[in-house]
């Protein structure tokens, strides 16, 4: 049987890159772009687009027994920094669209379903080098906390309903189809827009501070492969580290410096400092690795060349 895919949030960073991915996979026909915002004709005349919200569960029962999905990938959710400024907000939608989600997928069958984690899952005494699968997690933003409730869940569904849903923690993610919105690690994207407009950056973290990252193809390459897997691979229930590169913002603005002569960086550090303090500088992945044979191909190098290449194409 053909498979038919239903991405909901897919207009954000991640769902942009990862429709074209499945789409050119599966056929136009046979994936639904869903997202809360109206889409213009550039992206409808792509394939099929319904605008739709995840917490209205009356549209998202009409959307499934249309579209009949065999696989969802849910990824509508409110970012680190923005649920920091509607803590209520962010804890609604990333809780309430999940149940909605797993639930509408329970009554129609759905073979598997993605649902995303985040390095967010850690917190302040989490050990913050080669952060490993098991640990200590004490996630102090709300973006972590139902990150890690979430988690919770996804085992929780599995176990108990039989749910196959999988998940990864994403790193920052870096691409450059669509700008993220709202995240702490939104810097390492910017900072390639400001560097071909103005050759310079100012940066809202500190020089020294280091995060887990990850290209974006390596990213959906780890959503699909996950996905896709046998169902027996797939051993951790809840979420997988995954692991790319790890560097703070000097170390990248000198990557960039190579690639373009006279770039410069300079610092004024903003709210977000604190959101990055508490989460971990680097990730083991040694399970992800093992079970399902993550391996991720883009170093900070290939990165950075191919975002310049293609941002300034
Ligand atoms: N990129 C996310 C954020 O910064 C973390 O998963 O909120």
């Amino acid at each position: 049987m053909a498979e038919k895919i239903i991405i909901l949030g897919s207009e954000g960073q991640v769902g942009t890159d990862l429709a074209a991915k499945l789409r050119s996979e599966y056929g136009d026909s046979n994936v639904l772009c869903t997202d809360i915002k109206h889409a213009d004709s550039s992206k409808t005349d792509l394939g099929p687009y319904q605008e739709l919200n995840v917490m209205d569960r009356n549209a998202l029962k009409d959307v499934f027994s249309k579209h009949k999905p065999t696989m969802v990938y849910h990824l509508a959710a409110m970012l680190s920094a923005t649920a920091e400024q509607f803590p209520r907000k962010g804890w609604d939608l990333n809780m309430e669209g999940m149940f909605s989600v797993f639930d509408a997928c329970l009554d129609h069958d759905v073979k598997r379903v993605f649902w995303p984690s985040s390095i967010a899952v850690f917190g302040p005494t989490t050990p913050k080098e080669n952060t490993p699968q098991h640990c200590v997690m004490d996630p102090n933003t709300i973006y972590g906390i139902s990150k890690l409730a979430g988690e919770r869940f996804c085992d929780y569904y599995f176990n108990r309903y039989g749910l196959d849903v999988r998940s990864i923690r994403y790193p920052g993610l870096i691409g450059w189809k669509a700008l993220p919105g709202g995240g702490t690690t939104d810097y390492a994207v910017d900072i390639f827009h400001k560097a071909l407009q103005d050759n310079k950056y100012t940066c809202f973290l500190k020089s020294d501070t280091s995060l887990p990252m990850m290209y974006m193809d390596d990213a959906i390459k780890g959503t699909i492969d996950i996905t896709e897997a046998p169902a027996e691979e797939i051993k951790i229930r809840s979420s997988y580290n995954i692991s790319g590169v790890s560097f703070d913002p000097e170390t990248l603005a000198n990557a960039i410096e190579k690639e373009m002569p006279g770039f410069t960086i300079d610092y004024d550090i903003d709210h977000r400092q604190k959101i990055a303090d508490s989460w971990p500088s680097s990730i083991n992945d040694d399970e992800a690795h093992s079970d399902w044979n993550w391996k991720p191909e883009f170093d900070l190098e290939a990165m950075v060349k191919e975002m310049l290449t293609r941002l300034s194409q």
